[in-house]
């Protein structure tokens, strides 16, 4: 459940009329609702009430201190998977003992900024990081508890570019070759072994996956267990699905939570888990305005100011986004169908394809939904636009969160290089 509804035929955000932030910030922005945000944290964290379970949100899908810091009062830890995103959660206040670092290639820095924070674990994904960890930490007089991720050899995810579990992804240590890493690991200066990470996938809307995968993990654990290692942990990674449209019907985190008691249960492990999509997906959405209408031979093209700079997830993965005009359109109102697409120069530039809407005309608003998670954070200047604005809605009133840089501001790293200035 979300706050963005229909208020007087006005699109709301709690109690924002949508079209009083693109009056007054301009379009395209995000705009992010915080009791959504605060609802989602609070229905994973009630599902895993009575579990030992730290909700560590997965900052790549939206990484901006304002939401961080509006989950961060909620209790939530952070996955990060960068030395810039461990700095944000640090910055939002979450607390360093509910960090987890994942990701295939940490470097030494990044290595050495985690540990002196002091971060929960480390979530190491080959041979070749867990000796580097081993160097970073003895050089600095430091210890990294680490958690290996291992691949299970399971497929799952919406979209084969969002699948990371199954043999042949770059992500975890081969299945084969996770126990003989473990016994290396025990015995290397400056780590200490404390879990088992898997991720299999984002956008899974079924559970089955995901059981398997788990069940092979608590197997693991065991075997590692009889071996000798002191694993107090298990971090299941993210992943868990929302509906992006209607006829869209994942798995509820109420199923989840049950799912991993089940699978967990008498094993005296804490429980981690890296949700993003789940939390911050549907608590935001991107607003647009119509530009023009081109008619071609086969094809009524809806030309709108938001690019895939600004949101890529249609142009990546095919993605689907829901469309609603800013105005409710009354039941006489005439329906078109529609190519809506961007003003980038790339034909891949196009939000969605053959989509039957409300009669549009130019000026009017829409907004894309389901954007709040991999929406600002995977925007680029391309063609030289701004990066897009967000905007945090809280009940009656709205802050801009990170606001549109201005020309100067987007030229002012660049230079031109002496000898290519004209001298007097
Ligand atoms: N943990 C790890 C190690 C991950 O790689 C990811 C996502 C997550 C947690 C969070 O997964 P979530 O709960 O959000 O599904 N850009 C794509 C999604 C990429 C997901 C990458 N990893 C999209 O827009 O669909």
């Amino acid at each position: 459940m979300h706050h963005f509804t229909y208020k007087d035929g006005r699109l709301h955000c709690e109690d924002v009329d949508l079209n009083r932030i693109a009056d007054e910030v301009g379009t395209p922005c995000y705009v992010y609702s915080s009791a959504t945000l605060v609802r989602h944290a609070g229905v994973i964290a009630s599902a895993f009430e009575g579990q030992d379970c730290l909700i560590a949100f997965s900052v790549k899908s939206n990484g901006n201190i304002g939401v961080l810091s509006t989950l961060a009062r909620e209790g939530c830890g952070a996955d990060v998977v960068s030395g810039g995103e461990l700095q944000r959660a640090l910055k939002a206040g979450i607390p360093a003992g509910k960090i987890v670092f994942s990701g295939v290639g940490k470097t030494a820095e990044e290595m050495r900024l985690a540990m002196q924070a002091g971060i929960h674990q480390f979530n190491v994904e080959s041979a070749g990081e867990l000796r580097r960890l081993s160097e970073v930490a003895t050089m600095n007089n430091l210890e990294a508890p680490i958690a290996i991720r291992v691949n299970p050899d399971v497929a799952a995810g919406g979209h084969p570019n969002i699948s990371t579990g199954k043999k042949g992804d770059k992500f975890g240590v081969p299945w084969s070759d996770a126990e003989a890493l473990y016994t290396e690991a025990a015995n290397l200066p400056g780590i200490r072994v404390v879990g088992v990470d898997v991720h299999i996938g984002s956008q899974i809307g079924d559970l089955v996956p995901m059981r398997a995968a788990f069940e092979k993990v608590i197997g693991l654990t065991r075997r590692l267990r009889e071996a000798g290692h002191d694993i107090q942990r298990i971090d299941l990674g993210g992943g868990l699905g929302i509906p992006y449209k209607a006829s869209d019907d994942p798995a509820p985190p109420s199923a989840y939570a049950a799912m991993i008691a089940e699978v967990t249960e008498g094993m005296g492990l804490q429980v981690i888990l890296e949700p993003g999509r789940v939390i911050s997906g549907n608590a935001g959405v991107m607003l647009s305005t119509v530009l023009y209408e081109k008619q071609a031979p086969d094809t009524n093209f809806l030309i709108i100011d938001a690019g895939m700079n600004d949101l890529i997830r249609p142009a990546l993965y095919d993605a689907h986004h829901d469309i609603m005009p800013l105005e409710e359109s009354g039941a006489g109102v005439d329906r078109k169908t529609y190519d809506v697409v961007g003003p980038i120069c790339e034909s891949t530039d196009k939000f969605a394809k053959n989509r039957e809407l409300p009669a549009l005309r130019p000026g009017q608003r829409i907004a894309f939904m389901s954007a709040g998670a991999y929406g600002a954070v995977l925007s680029s200047t391309y063609n030289a636009r701004p990066l897009v604005p967000e905007v945090l809605v809280n009940g009656a009133s709205f802050d801009i969160i990170r606001r549109r840089p201005d020309f100067e501001e987007m030229i002012a790293l660049e230079k031109v290089p002496d000898w290519l200035t004209p001298t007097a």
